[in-house]
């Protein structure tokens, strides 16, 4: 097959990398083989409205570094389940419009770069008979097939930063300080900067925790003689026996919960059950934003490049993936739906219980 134009969109919820992965998509496509490149704009909204801009190498030049999208991004525009606005009552069907802006463009092949939902939608639309290739993107990691997200690295040095700050306004003023981390139902952010800012106490959704525990732990530090405690939890950390913390409910338009609020039930738990003073510091969509890491950046521009080939090659209906520090790909229909999470019996878990960080049990 004469591969003549490719389309990209990048979609969900944005994270550092996602430039570079466009530019080296479409450096290696004009370089390799002269091939013209679009970009529907915010997602597959874009591909629903064919709203577009053309992607020349002037277009991508000097965004290697730069955080956020220039295509936008949404993680609320699901094309089999449309809504054109909020006031719509009930989502109509709009597959079939993404399917024709597809031949209208004449395109060859569509590059979707996006986490689990994304790349869910993309299996759909592989089913339907597009030449699809996935770029596993997300800061919570957890994207099946692949060791290791984009964006993840640049989140955790976010995260991890900001950590070691609150570590010391924590040890000035003896207080027990919670910080809750992105990650949705996956632990793996919370985990590796828990780790890497040395947090006394992680707690992830992998694995329950109970407030004996946790306020067990931080009696045990004040014991030691330790007047402070870091303690970092993911967003979507439970209570053993109970629930997702929830801020706000179902939205129909993201088909999710915004999970949130663990982090001030964990400050007040410790407060009332050991007298030590405790805050939270939610950190939010920080954890999202800024310049990619330069790991990163190799990792999105490694990921692009492959991507670029496999549409070059023909090869279809997979994502490309990190395994064992070699670039390879896997099949998008075993990603779908699919989110991967921290094994309790990682080597990571492992290495934090043995130099003394509570997990729970
Ligand atoms: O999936 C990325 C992520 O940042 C999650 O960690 C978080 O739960 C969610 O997106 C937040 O989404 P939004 O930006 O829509 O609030």
């Amino acid at each position: 097959m004469e591969v003549k134009k490719i389309g990209i969109i990048t979609a969900g919820g944005d994270c550092p990398g996602l430039n570079a992965v466009i530019r080296a998509v479409v450096k290696k496509a004009v370089n390799d083989a002269g091939v013209q490149a679009v970009g529907f704009l915010d997602g597959f909204r874009g591909m629903v409205l064919d709203h577009h801009i053309p992607l020349n190498y002037d277009a991508v030049s000097n965004i290697l570094n730069v955080g956020g999208t220039i295509l936008g991004s949404s993680n609320r525009d699901n094309p089999f389940a449309f809504y054109y606005d909020d006031t719509q009552k009930d989502p109509v069907d709009e597959s079939k419009k993404a399917l024709e802006t597809y031949e209208r463009h004449g395109l060859s092949a569509l590059v979707c770069i996006g986490g689990d939902g994304t790349l869910s939608m993309s299996h759909e639309f592989s089913k339907l008979g597009l030449n699809i290739v996935g770029v596993p993107k997300t800061i919570d990691n957890d994207v099946q097939g692949t060791d290791q997200t984009f964006g993840f690295d640049s989140a955790v040095t976010t995260a991890c930063k900001a950590i070691d700050k609150i570590r010391t306004t924590a040890e000035s003023h003896h207080r027990a300080m919670v910080v809750e981390l992105m990650g949705r139902t996956a632990g793996w952010l919370a985990l590796h900067a828990g780790v890497a800012a040395g947090g006394d106490i992680i707690l992830l959704p992998e694995i329950p925790f109970s407030a004996e525990g946790v306020c067990a732990a931080v009696k045990r530090r004040s014991e030691k003689g330790k007047r402070y405690s870091i303690i970092c939890v993911a967003e979507g950390a439970v209570r053993a026996g109970g629930d997702h913390v929830i801020q706000e409910g179902l939205n129909k338009r993201t088909g999710v919960v915004r999970l949130g609020g663990i982090g001030k039930q964990v400050a007040d738990l410790i407060e009332e059950n050991t007298g030590i003073e405790a805050r939270t510091t939610v950190l939010g969509h920080i954890q999202r934003g800024g310049n990619p890491t330069p790991f990163d950046r190799i990792l999105a521009t490694r990921y692009g490049a492959h991507a670029a080939r496999l549409v070059l090659d023909g090869v279809f209906g997979v994502t490309v993936c990190l395994r064992g520090g070699s670039i390879e790909h896997f099949p998008l229909e075993k990603v779908a739906n699919n989110p991967r999470r921290v094994s309790q019996d990682s080597d990571l878990v492992a290495v934090a219980r043995s130099v003394g960080t509570y997990l729970g049990e």
